[in-house]
Formats: structure tokens, sequence, C-alpha cells
């Protein structure tokens, strides 16, 4: 399956995606949630094979937040087993398809070892100009703002900075997305309709999309048909459209 041309012209530059209900597909099939979670990272290795086949600029995924920490231990310990054999088993390829790989979160609560596979895989392909996929790990949009605020506040503080001149796209430079444009499209799966603490300050102005499929179905046609919903959609940013002017 390809992009039709009319799509392929208004291509999102950024597409964020909530990986939704690994637990939901699991428990469908009688299999423990981890099971679920494994069935996700197949989806990962696919979406991330189809952006770069179709030459999406820039791709966020949503592996793990800051309320994950409340997850019953053995869960917690799955995830973070399948990211250390994730960056394990695929970031040679990922470095052959040209993908530069960011990973935005606290890492204050990251183990050491797996603080160290992030620097090494942000090292490794720093250089590369494909597609820049940023994994949200330890992530939550609310702890983001908050730590881009405090940091403003000390600098005023200390007489490094003016607090007259903390514009919208000043701050944007201090959240851990400084550098990335912001998601045109956000992308849900599993059926609810909540951000839940994601990229919160960058979405203000993204197409949100909501599918009812389960994050471990989710694959390469999921993600065209999400790019085509995307090229129907008209984005004004608060302004009105030519039509109607
Ligand atoms: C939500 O499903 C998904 C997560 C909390 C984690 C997403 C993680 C992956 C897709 C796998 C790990 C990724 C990498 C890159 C190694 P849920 O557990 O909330 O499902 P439920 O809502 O049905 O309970």
């Amino acid at each position: 399956m390809a992009l039709a041309p009319d799509t392929a012209a208004v291509l999102p530059r950024h597409v964020a995606i909530i990986m939704d209900r690994n637990g939901r597909w699991a428990r469908k099939r009688l299999l423990p949630r981890e099971a679920g979670h494994v069935a996700g990272v197949s989806a990962v290795r696919e979406v991330v094979r189809a952006a770069t086949d179709i030459k999406l600029e820039y791709l966020t995924l949503f592996a793990f937040s800051s309320e994950n920490w409340k997850r019953p231990k053995p869960e917690v310990n799955a995830l973070m087993g399948l990211f250390r054999g994730y960056f394990r088993s695929d970031l040679d390829e990922l470095h052959a398809r040209g993908v530069r790989v960011r990973i935005i979160g606290s890492r204050e609560r990251v183990a050491s070892d797996i603080h160290r596979m992030i620097e090494e895989a942000e090292s490794r392909t720093v250089s590369n100009t494909g597609l820049n996929l940023t994994f949200a790990f330890d992530y939550g949009g609310q702890e983001e703002i908050a730590n881009a605020a405090r940091e403003l506040a000390r600098a005023a503080k200390e007489g490094r900075l003016d607090p007259e001149t903390i514009t919208p796209e000043l701050f944007a430079t201090r959240l851990f997305t400084g550098g990335l444009p912001e998601p045109d499209l956000v992308v849900r799966t599993g059926g609810e309709r909540r951000l839940s603490n994601f990229l919160l300050w960058q979405s203000s102005y993204a197409e949100l999309l909501f599918v009812d499929t389960l994050w471990p179905d989710f694959g390469r046609k999921d993600l065209l048909a999400a790019l085509e919903n995307f090229a129907q959609r008209e984005r004004q940013f608060g302004a009105i459209s030519e039509a109607v002017a």
C-alpha cells in the first residue's frame, strides 16, 4: 500500500503517537499484559519502517509515561526489559536507515544501563538526516512544563534573564523537545480520547486523531490511513479559511 499523491503532497512534518491498549490486546487473547507490550514493540518496528519508507520527517512515540512507574513492579520491569531489548536489537537497523534517535523525558528515575543505552543511541545517530525518531520515555507533559518554568525562574532570580523577554518561543526552547517542530498530527490508538499528559504544550495546534485499533494491531496501513485523514483536514491556526474570508 502506497500513499495517494494527494496525501503525499500534504504529509504532516511531525506525527506523534500515544501507543495505547497493549494490555487489552493481551487480555482479548487470554495472555499476560506483558505479551501485549511485546506485540507493541513489533508494532513500533513496523511503524518506524513505514515512516522511513514514506520519508516522514519526525515521529514521536509515547513509550513510557512518568505515571507508568505506578504500575505493578513486574510490568514496569517487563517494559524496561523491552526498551533495553529494542535498542540492542534495532539500533543497527535504525542507524542503517538514517534514523536520528532522541529520547525525551526526565532520565532521573531510569536505570543507569538504560541511561547509557539512550546516550549511545543518541550519539551514534546524531548525524543522521533521515527520520527523526523520538521516544517519550519517563515523560510527563506537566512535569516538562514545570521544569522549564523552574529553569527560567532560576535564571531570572540569578539575574541572567529579564522576565519580560519570556515568550512562548523562548519557553519552548526549555522543553525536552527544544529544537523539534511541534507535532502536526497526534494519534491515539485504543479508543480513549485523552492526551494523558503527552506533549501538552507542543500539541496546541495539532490535529488529533483517535482510532479504535489497539496499538499491537496498528501497522503500516493504519499509519497511511492516519496520514490520509490528516490530508483531508483544513488547518487554520486560529485564522479563518480563505473560502470564508
Ligand atoms: C499502553 O498500553 C502502552 C504502554 C504503557 C507502553 C507502550 C509501550 C510499548 C508499545 C512497548 C515498548 C516500546 C518500546 C519502544 C520498547 P496499556 O498497557 O496502557 O494497555 P491497556 O490500556 O489496555 O491496559
